[in-house]
């Protein structure tokens, strides 16, 4: 959430803040249960390590770790120092469990170290090229035959339907109708991943896309 004007900027800082409360308001309260579906067809196993980019506030952490077990764990990056915060009050009690404040798009620290790679709505909040180097650094984080996981928003290539255009106007910034037309699985493979496999959310607005790195490029 990362829009230029002073009024946006405000925006942005109360939803950092309070991002968990107005999720659950917005979607009476059913957000939850929808992360908790989203992340059960993630599949993660006991052991896995996993990498999430823009992790927010830790929700998704928390729901990651019931899965993982101890012998697993996550590591958030976030570059919002709001969330990171939340983030620390939710997960310090779990040893397999940190956050870096950083940015996404920026050179990372992680080589060939993760099981999964998770991007949970952020990949819209980035502009094409930014976009793409956050990809490059889960390429580079990922083991040999990792697994990439992106929550977003479904590609629209036939043209973005009037209301949920007003819905991008009013909360998203405004390169998110570049990120709904890119073609995500074809950049992808152009990256090196493959074994593409999606699942389509909330009437098909929302999609998880696995893929699986099987090259490095
Ligand atoms: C819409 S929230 C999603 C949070 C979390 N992944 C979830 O699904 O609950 C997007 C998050 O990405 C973070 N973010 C946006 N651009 C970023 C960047 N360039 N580097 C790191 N974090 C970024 C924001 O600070 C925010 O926490």
């Amino acid at each position: 959430m990362h829009h230029p004007d002073i009024g946006r900027r405000l925006v942005d800082a109360l939803m950092d803040r309070y991002y968990d409360f107005l999720l659950d308001v917005v979607f009476l309260g059913r957000y939850g249960l929808f992360l908790r579906r989203a992340v059960k067809l993630m599949e993660f196993r006991p052991g896995d390590w996993v990498l999430d980019m823009g992790s927010g506030t830790g929700r998704i952490a928390l729901l990651v770790l019931e899965q993982v077990g101890l012998k697993g764990g996550i590591i958030g990056v976030d570059a919002s120092p709001a969330m990171v915060a939340q983030f620390r009050r939710k997960c310090d009690r779990f040893p397999n469990t940190s956050v870096l404040l950083a940015r996404i798009d920026r050179p990372l620290p992680y080589r060939g170290e993760f099981d999964k790679v998770l991007f949970s709505f952020v990949l819209h909040e980035l502009p094409r090229e930014p976009r793409d180097r956050a990809l490059d650094n889960a390429s580079l984080a990922l083991k040999e035959n990792g697994e990439l996981l992106v929550l977003d928003y479904n590609t629209f290539s036939n043209g973005v339907p009037w209301g949920i255009k007003l819905f991008f106007r009013l909360i998203e910034p405004p390169h998110i109708l570049d990120f709904v037309k890119q073609d995500l699985k074809e950049a992808l493979s152009r990256k090196g991943f493959g074994d593409f496999m999606e699942y389509h959310l909330v009437r098909g607005y929302v999609r998880l896309l696995k893929a699986r790195k099987v090259w490095s490029s």
